[in-house]
């Protein structure tokens, strides 16, 4: 993964994923966007240019999301979408149950990337859910796979039972909170020697931090928004932001991101690799 930060980026920027398939290096994120508007904003951001969505079975918007691929008139190869097994369907039966839903509801015939939403339910729920993405992605529903909120003693588990059990697979994403003031660099380490691709979700710690003085430095010198600062900072530690607005002006501010390089003092200057400050929950540090 490290290898491959470009030295540009543009809004067509892609990673190449364990699993040999591409993956767009900014995403559109769904949370809490509500199902009647979701179908709008999305084709909002596909008219801004962004090629990634990231939806999850507990946000209850798969399917406006898949409408939105369908209405936007643009091949269906060329556009990127996530969903995730819920925390509350952590085993085998349960994630196979999760992912049917997925493309009964949606009508998709394949989806890109299927991740383990929480390392919840205990070891064999979480092995078992592993199981149930691998066989899906075998049959070819799932092109890609991957966790979410792992910690190392999550990842570590699974890499063991990848490579003892037989089941197999590759992980090929790893979504996280991180940003400047939690940069979970224990985890980041662990992805890159493995080239998981990191995704990074409250990229812009939901507008928590925007007064913070170094981002007001940085947003003056270079004539951007806070929030633009911070997902160019995520994108040039060779991220994949995930940034969620259901604002059109801010989904548009949030894609305009390639007209300036934040410089190597700059990007130091957003380092604080002792701060660990969830905005969001936190299940890396789950211990069931
Ligand atoms: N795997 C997980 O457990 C997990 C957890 C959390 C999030 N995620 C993913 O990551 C995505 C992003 O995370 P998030 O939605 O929690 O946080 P976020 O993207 O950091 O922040 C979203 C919030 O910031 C506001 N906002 C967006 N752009 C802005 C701008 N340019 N200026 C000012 N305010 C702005 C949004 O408001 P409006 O929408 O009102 O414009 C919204 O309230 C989610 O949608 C989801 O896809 C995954």
């Amino acid at each position: 993964m490290a290898s491959q930060i470009p030295s540009k980026f543009d809004i067509n920027t892609t990673y190449t994923m364990n699993s040999g398939y591409r993956i767009p290096a900014l995403g559109y994120g769904v949370y809490q966007t509500p199902a009647a508007e979701c179908e709008s904003v999305t084709l909002h951001a596909f008219k801004t240019g962004y090629r990634h969505v990231d939806s999850a079975r507990v946000y209850r918007n798969e399917q406006p999301c898949a409408d939105a691929i369908r209405a936007s008139g643009l091949k269906r190869e060329d556009i990127f979408f996530t969903s995730k097994v819920p925390p509350k369907s952590m085993s085998y039966e349960a994630a196979k149950k999760s992912i049917e839903s997925t493309f009964s509801q949606t009508g998709l015939e394949y989806v890109d990337l299927y991740l383990i939403h929480a390392p919840h339910g205990g070891k064999e729920a979480r092995l078992g859910a592993w199981k149930a993405l691998v066989e899906a992605q075998k049959e070819g529903k799932i092109r890609s796979i991957g966790v979410s909120n792992y910690g190392v003693h999550h990842l570590n588990e699974l890499e063991e039972y990848i490579k003892t059990s037989g089941v197999g697979g590759t992980i090929d994403v790893g979504q996280w909170e991180i940003h400047p003031w939690l940069p979970r660099n224990d985890i980041v380490e662990w992805s890159r020697k493995r080239k998981v691709v990191i995704e990074a979700y409250c990229p812009i710690v939901r507008g928590e931090r925007k007064d913070e003085p170094v981002l007001k430095k940085l947003a003056e010198k270079y004539g951007k928004t806070w929030s633009q600062i911070l997902l160019r900072w995520s994108l040039q530690k060779g991220y994949v932001p995930l940034p969620k607005s259901v604002t059109p002006s801010r989904i548009e501010e949030n894609a305009a991101i390639y007209d300036f390089k934040l410089d190597e003092d700059d990007m130091k200057s957003l380092d604080f690799p002792e701060s660990y400050a969830p905005c969001s929950w936190d299940p890396t540090v789950s211990n069931d």
